[in-house]
């Protein structure tokens, strides 16, 4: 490969490849994609045969269970493997590729299993998309290998099969295709397998990972399911209010209900604390969950992740409980509230952030937002709207909540802001229990006050 060039190869250099490739017969294969089903596939020279990666999205198309005619898009079909499994689950396809060998093999292959969808070829741009309407499922087995990971040899054919040719990444390409052409239907879910952080975060799709594989060689593949966050619910901003907890306490919504505000005159803070609004601040609130068996602690700690996903800044800091700090000053407090009716209990999860600086004089010193990015309102706004909704938002036809994976990664936040001081020991090593209390040796602590990072 010709690296540093806008054009990588020309389109003498697929001829050559072709006409090489060619020369070998296409191969034969039975895929059996679950117990119960087996199809007779055909692979031209330079089409993506199923691998392990095809086998792992196509058990996680049958876990959704029957398509009873929904719409499934899949981008690079390939050998049609994932098309044909889909058809014949019932879901009506549409699928593409920008190789016209994997167009015809698809077709064929479709044929010959006695399966029905569209494919056309063409991709996610430049040029324009083939298809219009929209989609309740949208599928794409990535080309995973990043540009600058290759160092020569492979032909421009199996470039598209393998090989992240975008820059910024093909996801982010994907995902901006599905945007502009509007092709994901109310409620509908994209699944992208790639490498471990191949998605890039932003406010439009929430994520969550699905599966994984783990290949001998330590290469790592993971499937994600994006979403748009919690896409039944409403959503309000108001200018002024007493308290946006207390809003959605009185409030008869579903989960993910939101409120926002600029200015709250009864704000409040842990402990029975008022939470004074500040100039320009950011305060929202969210009904995260009704039901039974829940655990705030676990929901308190996904708060404070959320700002930090949100502001993605490595100078900001969890202060286990609830507190976001920069250079050691708080710049966002979050509060787990809960009611409890007919047996079942409301949770909301309520944020605030302190936007810009201020005169004003407090009791303790604050930091801001503006002092390490630029944002406004809206934008933290639809953000932490994504990364609550990525973290705390379940359904059936979503992945598992994985609090494991949150305690993980908040107490990799935990650790990076200090030890904790108790009763005059401090503690190099600590851990989180499932409750989102703090380990120190025999000691569980489910109160910030007692504790005195170091
Ligand atoms: C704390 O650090 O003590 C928690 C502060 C939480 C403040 C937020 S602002 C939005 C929501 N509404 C409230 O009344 N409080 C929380």
């Amino acid at each position: 490969m010709r690296k540093g060039e806008n054009s990588v190869f020309t389109s003498e250099d697929a001829t050559l490849e072709i006409n090489r490739l060619f020369e070998k017969d296409s191969d034969e294969l039975e895929w059996e994609p679950n117990k119960n089903q087996k199809f007779r596939l055909v692979i031209p020279p330079t089409v993506y045969p199923p691998r392990e990666d095809t086998d792992l999205l196509a058990r996680r198309l049958t876990s959704l269970g029957p398509g009873r005619g929904r719409k499934l898009l899949e981008i690079g079909c390939g050998t049609g493997a994932l098309t044909i499994l889909a058809a014949s689950l019932g879901w009506q396809v549409s699928a593409c590729d920008i190789n016209p060998y994997a167009v015809a093999a698809s077709r064929g292959n479709l044929e010959a299993n006695m399966q029905k969808a569209t494919i056309r070829e063409g991709g996610v741009g430049p040029e324009k998309f083939p298809y219009q309407g929209q989609f309740d499922l949208i599928v794409w087995n990535l080309p995973y290998i990043p540009l600058d990971q290759v160092d020569s040899t492979l032909g421009p054919m199996e470039e598209a099969a393998l090989i992240d040719t975008d820059y910024k990444g093909l996801a982010l390409r994907l995902l901006n295709c599905v945007k502009n052409n509007d092709l994901l239907s109310k409620l509908g879910r994209i699944l992208i397998l790639g490498r471990p952080n191949s998605v890039p975060s932003q406010a439009d799709f929430a994520i969550r990972k699905w599966d994984t594989l783990e290949f001998d060689d330590g290469e790592k593949l993971e499937i994600n399911c994006l979403w748009r966050p919690y896409e039944k619910s409403a959503k309000n901003y108001v200018e002024i209010t007493g308290s946006t907890n207390d809003d959605l306490l009185n409030f008869d919504g579903p989960v993910g209900t939101h409120i926002s505000t600029s200015h709250q005159t009864s704000g409040r803070g842990r402990r029975d604390r008022t939470w004074k609004s500040i100039e320009q601040c950011y305060a929202g609130s969210w009904i995260v969950e009704i039901g039974k068996n829940i655990n705030p602690g676990l929901i308190q700690l996904s708060g404070g992740l959320a700002v930090l996903k949100t502001v993605n800044d490595k100078r900001l800091n969890l202060k286990w409980p609830n507190d976001i700090m920069f250079e050691n000053r708080k710049m966002s407090g979050v509060l787990v509230e809960g009611r409890t009716s007919n047996g079942n209990t409301k949770v909301v999860l309520g944020i605030g952030i302190n936007l810009k600086s201020t005169d004003e004089i407090l009791d303790f010193e604050i930091s801001s937002l503006d002092e390490i990015v630029d944002l406004d309102h809206k934008e933290i706004d639809s953000k932490l709207n994504c990364n609550l909704s990525s973290l705390l938002e379940s359904g059936s036809d979503l992945p598992p909540v994985d609090f494991e994976d949150i305690r993980e990664e908040v107490l990799q936040h935990m650790k990076d802001f200090g030890s904790p001081n108790y009763n005059g020991k401090t503690y190099e090593d600590f851990g989180l229990s499932k409750y989102g209390e703090l380990i120190l040796g025999e000691n569980t602590i489910d109160d910030g006050e007692e504790i005195n990072w170091i």
